[in-house]
């Protein structure tokens, strides 16, 4: 797909992304939550998650708990404090439970810092190795938009479960997976009027080009409007669209979430699947909720996508979307939020040749989350 800086303003030499890190995949995403043993059952019981590995009082730490959860190539840390007034306390104190870190996988973890640091980032973690009998992960971190930050994650040399310092974790409890494969991309909404600050943050700190670039126009309901842009690293492999509000005669979807966040946040992780229909099946069969789209969206799907491999009716009985771009098509479905505050929710997608995120199905899902603002008397 062809990349487009122009609209930030940046120099003629940084038209493609620059790969000086390079990025080797999504390492894993870590949510600070109010109780992470419940959420991570939540996690098992509900999405197909593995456990994988855990640290808390019986490996030595005093004052938090975290479980790791596998399913395919996606790994979530769930991280509760076990005492009060600390820096996990404050974030879920002021966030709800939400994503602290996107950790990214990548080669040499002190180039990157080293790299970004040097552009512009602001430190969170200065590197630092880990050791056990296993090996050594280096580690290094720095902020991204609100209280998120990137995590830097070196691991060629350890061949343990996840990283020194955890145990395996293997309860008797293994609920089976649901066929999510890995993460096709994680949406930040930030503030008013900070798209731009935060687009030209992943260019020029990051080394990451700009995909697209959604306007009012193309993102807009009777009622409520927002704005985005999608960064993408030099290979493809991490995509980050960044999504801020615009004025509409209604709140903005993007504005109660930062209402409700207090701030800039990971909005949704786009959970990758071979088998759409089998996976969502799961899903709604363990209670996962999702937006419900009203049928006149499939009278005419068909006419704007043209031929699938689908057959329409189970995409229609379990509220899936279809668009299409040059190179294919795309089946997505987005959940209700998956916490008590109207903020994270998660999307699944399976592409077949399209390389998008389903522009021709705003409107219908914008619609879709109003009924829901309305509902909670926030629109
Ligand atoms: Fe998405």
């Amino acid at each position: 797909m062809a990349t487009d800086k122009t609209s930030l303003n940046l120099p003629k030499e940084n038209l493609e992304a620059e790969d000086f890190l390079p990025i080797l995949g999504t390492d894993y995403i870590e949510l600070y939550v109010g109780n992470a043993k419940q959420a991570a059952y939540y996690y098992m019981s509900a999405w197909g998650f593995q456990p994988l590995a855990y640290s808390g009082l019986e490996t030595g730490l005093k004052d938090k708990v975290s479980y790791v959860l596998q399913q395919d190539k996606i790994r979530l840390v769930l991280t509760s404090p076990l005492k009060s007034g600390g820096e996990i306390n404050k974030h879920i104190e002021a966030h709800g439970d939400g994503v602290k870190v996107i950790a990214l996988w990548v080669d040499d973890a002190r180039k990157s810092y080293s790299e970004t640091v040097s552009r512009g980032a602001k430190s969170y973690m200065e590197p630092k190795v880990l050791k056990d009998d296993e090996g050594e992960v280096v580690l290094s971190g720095i902020h991204t938009y609100g209280e998120t930050v990137h995590i830097f994650v070196e691991r060629k040399a350890y061949k343990g479960v996840f990283m020194p310092g955890y145990r395996s974790w293997d309860p008797y409890y293994k609920a089976s997976d649901v066929g999510l494969k890995y993460i096709d991309h994680i949406v930040g909404n930030v503030g008013w009027n900070e798209m731009n600050k935060w687009c030209k943050f992943y260019a020029e700190v990051m080394g990451f080009a700009q995909l697209v670039s959604f306007d009012d126009k193309d993102i807009s309901t009777e009622y409520t409007a927002l704005m985005s842009k999608v960064m993408s690293n030099g290979n493809g492999r991490i995509k980050f669209p960044i999504n801020e509000p615009a004025s509409g005669r209604k709140k903005s979807q993007i504005e109660e979430f930062i209402d409700f966040y207090n701030g800039s946040g990971v909005q949704h992780m786009a959970l990758s699947t071979d088998n759409i229909i089998e996976t969502v099946s799961s899903l709604k069969a363990r209670g996962v909720e999702f937006l419900t789209i009203p049928s006149s969206y499939y009278e005419d799907v068909l006419s704007r996508v043209g031929e699938i491999d689908e057959d329409l009716a189970p995409l229609k009985k379990l509220g899936i979307l279809i668009d299409r771009d040059d190179e294919g098509y795309l089946l997505q479905i987005f959940t209700k939020p998956i916490l008590d505050r109207p903020t994270m929710f998660i999307e699944i997608i399976q592409r077949k040749g399209a390389k998008s995120f389903g522009k021709g199905n705003f409107k219908a899902l914008f619609q879709a989350i109003e009924r829901e603002q309305e509902s909670r008397g926030t629109l």
